[in-house]
């Protein structure tokens, strides 16, 4: 079953119903203004970073309700008593929830428009934020439809947040009383805290003249009275109130009159303003917020002409970001997520790492060092730029040690004590996101940037030492079986097999009960290989040959390591817990085989020249896969292990135990790539593409156009329902797999490489990539069954499947490839 389709001319899916099986989100904002919203404008907005500059409220354990966002109601002020229509609703359904006659929410890049009718009355919605400025434009046209002049009421409503998200949910001994509010000339300006330390301010502003204001919340809704149906909407009238203390809101009242046929555009902003630490105040001795620099901003983006101009220029800029890649494939799924949704999701995540979705609260998890690392995977082509600022901003966390802080603050961009350190896959994955952007743009440059250990003046080193660190960092923490100690956990942030806790409420990331001298990962290990390959590969090209060669042969140290101590017979073997069993292996009850070995050992190439990678992917083929996707591991734990950690601690088919962890899907799509099997690539390809489960949106769940994390696995009641869409590494491994390793169109050190392993059945596709400032236009033809690639580039033959860059100047490049 659907609540919608999408629309792939105006890249854009199309919600028509609004009672969606959870609220399905957006993304407003792509640089440091951000909302999330949802298809019923709930949802909230925060500057850089959800938890310490949130600017409205939300409210938690909240889906599918989805109370807070950014509502409108409308009121029919010439509702006649006797009759029995509506006499106020809110034109986004949420959050009166009062039948619409017509209800259409678009999800676009970067912006929202919902738009809906009811007794004759239809209204269009808006959201965005303009490139390069940090607030939210709702841009409302009411049309009247009546034979008849209607006089109508319109309401803005939200609720201020008292911008530490924690602190604003928490603290409200505190808060009730702090809550400080300014009006003047129709704009709301909250400032709580303002008087003190804080330099910033929030406001919200409208274009038509308003007939009254609401800035304490109690006295919009009345006592006792919900979001739903506040009495001032009822009554159709304000009472000016200032809010002191209590719940700061900013709810605004127009009145307006349509003749029939008659079309309005009414315009509100939703703004953050800061302002020099010595000229808070206007008069400066004075307690009046200083609006000089902020008016000029307000009044520009108050006008409809400047409204339509942001809007145009911010689909200008994703039609940009785009343009990088886009693919005509035989199949429709693979066309849309490659040149739409997938790349966008990718943007999301990077943007936001796993901080602030409907899953993630906003006040949990700042910048996740792995997750991070792994986005730049997907998006080093989009934003090239921005890709080498958060490498840097990543190394700067990490530890003298070669260890990395496990996450930090966006505002900040210091390490989060909390989590600390000791992931022990975390410095790998800066290998793997540097090795990345190096390929994709060729700036080798990059090494050489001085970047501070643990943000310390004075401890900065050119990035190639981080990188060196990271390598260090491993080989210095190896186990009995000479394979890399697992630390508090590698990327299964849930297999703790130093934690050991038996007290309820301490976390499984930071409760360490042994020495950690036993527990050893051979996810890591083979993680590791593959980062030392592109290590190697950096080494030479920065002229370090000799380290070249060491690298080497550290990788070859650890992949005989693998083969003696992590080989299960027929498939790879996950870890050894601090007793020294083994985990994932047919000696253990339960927990037997694991995905994630199986992926990153086939890619970091072991097994593949000797039949041990089929063997493996052949496990992993009879005894994870489900139509629904690949899960984690079987058996599923079906009680508590003390000594394996919070993976036992889901119930049997959710989250890491024996879910469907979408993000580890990819690697055996690369996986079986890297053996051939381009069929079989595909097949798991299209089993979690969220368009193709489409039409199973009853069972899935969450939105059609987006990854998921986690899709419940076979052990549970509920197979198939995903959740914590959004923000997750499975979208850039899934553009990797997809446009990388299917496709084969994968940046090198040397140049674009290009190398398919596509299904069977296709004839081809033809892409146009845009890399190191060429034009690729690249047709891909099946001549035959198997992978075997000639390429020809510009009408002439070339040895291999790697295309030297051409002459400088050349602005484009013709490629045909043959597969046979
Ligand atoms: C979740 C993991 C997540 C971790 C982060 C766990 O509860 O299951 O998916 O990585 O928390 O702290
Ligand atoms: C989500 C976390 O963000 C990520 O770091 C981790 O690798 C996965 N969960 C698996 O536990």
């Amino acid at each position: 079953m659907q609540f919608g389709y999408f629309d792939d001319e105006q890249r854009e899916y199309v919600i028509t119903r609004p009672d969606t099986p959870l609220p399905w989100i957006n993304y407003l904002g792509c640089e440091e203004y951000f909302g999330i919203i949802s298809n019923t404008a709930g949802g909230y907005s925060f500057y850089k970073d959800a938890r310490l500059r949130r600017l409205t409220r939300y409210r938690y354990n909240n889906a599918p309700l989805d109370s807070g966002g950014r509502y409108i109601y409308l009121r029919d002020d010439g509702f006649p008593s006797n009759s029995n229509g509506p006499l106020f609703w809110s034109p986004t359904w949420q959050p009166t929830r009062h039948r619409l006659d017509e209800y259409e929410c678009r999800h676009g890049l970067g912006y929202t428009a919902i738009r809906s009718k009811l007794a004759g009355i239809e209204s269009h919605i808006r959201y965005f934020v303009p490139l390069g400025e940090n607030l939210e434009i709702w841009e409302l046209t009411l049309t009247n439809h009546r034979s008849k002049p209607a006089n109508l009421s319109v309401f803005s409503a939200i609720e201020f947040c008292l911008w530490d998200a924690w602190d604003d949910a928490t603290n409200f001994q505190r808060n009730y009383s702090i809550g400080q509010v300014e009006v003047l000339d129709g704009v709301i300006y909250h400032k709580s805290e303002y008087r003190e330390r804080r330099n910033h301010f929030a406001y919200l502003a409208c274009s038509e003249k308003l007939s009254g204001f609401d800035t304490q919340r109690e006295a919009f809704l009345g006592a006792y009275r919900g979001w739903d149906s506040p009495s001032a909407v009822e009554a159709g009238r304000m009472s000016n109130s200032i809010a002191y203390g209590w719940q700061p809101v900013g709810t605004q009242h127009i009145k307006l009159r349509l003749n029939a046929g008659e079309g309005k555009k009414v315009i509100f902003i939703l703004g953050y303003h800061e302002n020099p630490q010595d000229e808070k105040f206007d008069p400066p001795d004075s307690q009046t917020l200083n609006k000089r620099t902020v008016i000029p901003i307000i009044r520009r983006y108050l006008q409809a002409n400047q409204v339509e101009h942001a809007f145009q220029a911010l689909r200008a800029y994703w039609d940009r970001l785009l343009e990088k890649l886009q693919v005509t494939t035989p199949d429709g799924h693979t066309n849309r997520m490659v040149n739409i949704w997938n790349a966008y999701q990718v943007m999301a995540a990077f943007n936001l790492s796993r901080s602030a979705s409907y899953f993630e609260s906003g006040v949990g998890r700042g910048i996740g060092f792995r997750d991070s690392n792994q986005d730049l995977l997907g998006c080093v082509q989009l934003v090239p730029e921005r890709a080498r600022q958060r490498i840097f901003d990543l190394a700067a966390t990490q530890l003298p040690s070669g260890g990395a802080y496990h996450q930090y603050q966006p505002l900040t961009k210091r390490g989060n004590h909390e989590v600390g350190s000791d992931f022990n896959d975390d410095p790998l994955w800066l290998v793997l996101s540097v090795a990345a952007y190096i390929k994709e743009t060729g700036d080798w440059e990059v090494l050489c940037e001085p970047v501070p250990y643990d943000n310390l003046p004075g401890s900065e080193e050119p990035l190639y030492n981080h990188l060196e660190r990271s390598i260090q960092y491993t080989l210095d923490r190896t186990g009995p079986h000479g394979l890399p100690l697992i630390g508090r956990a590698d990327w299964n942030d849930c297999l703790n097999l130093n934690c050991f806790s038996d007290t309820p409420g301490q976390s499984f990331q930071t409760t360490t009960n042994k020495d950690g001298k036993v527990a050893e990962s051979i996810f890591i290990a083979g993680l590791f290989v593959l980062a030392v390959d592109e290590m190697a590969g950096i080494a030479r090209h920065y002229q370090h040959g000799r380290e070249a060669d060491e690298f080497c042969d550290a990788a070859q140290e650890m992949r005989t390591a693998i083969w003696a101590a992590g080989w299960d017979g027929e498939w790879f073997r996950r870890a050894y817990d601090d007793l020294g069993h083994p985990v994932g292996s047919k000696e253990c009850e339960e927990g037997q085989i694991f995905i994630e070995p199986q992926g990153i050992c086939v890619m970091a190439g072991l097994g593949i020249d000797d039949g041990r990678a089929k063997q493996a992917l052949d496990a992993v083929a009879e005894r994870l896969a489900t139509p629904h996707g690949i899960v984690l591991h079987q058996p599923a734990y079906s009680r508590y292990y003390l000594h394996l950690g919070e993976i036992s601690s889901y119930p049997p088919g959710y989250k890491e135990n024996a879910g469907i962890f979408c993000h580890t899907n990819p690697w055996i799509i690369i996986a079986e790539t890297r053996i051939d099997r381009g069929d079989c690539a595909y097949d798991y390809y299209l089993r979690i593409n969220p368009s193709v489960r489409e039409e199973i949106s009853e069972v899935h769940k969450c939105e059609p156009y987006v990854y998921a994390q986690m899709i419940a696995g076979g052990d549970a009641p509920t197979f198939g329902e995903a959740k914590n869409s959004w923000l997750t590494g499975t979208a850039a491994w899934n553009y990797v797999a997809i446009t990388q390793w299917i496709l084969g169109i994968r940046p090198t050190f040397e140049g674009l490489e290009i190398a398919p392993v596509i299904p069977s059945a296709w004839s081809g596709f033809d892409a146009v990539r845009h890399y190191r400032g060429v034009r690729y236009v690249i047709q891909v033809m099946r001549k035959g069954s198997g992978n075997k690639v000639q390429l020809e580039v510009d009408g002439k033959a070339i040895e291999g499947t790697v295309i030297t860059p051409p002459r400088a100047g050349t602005k484009e490049v013709q490629v045909t490839v043959r597969v046979a």
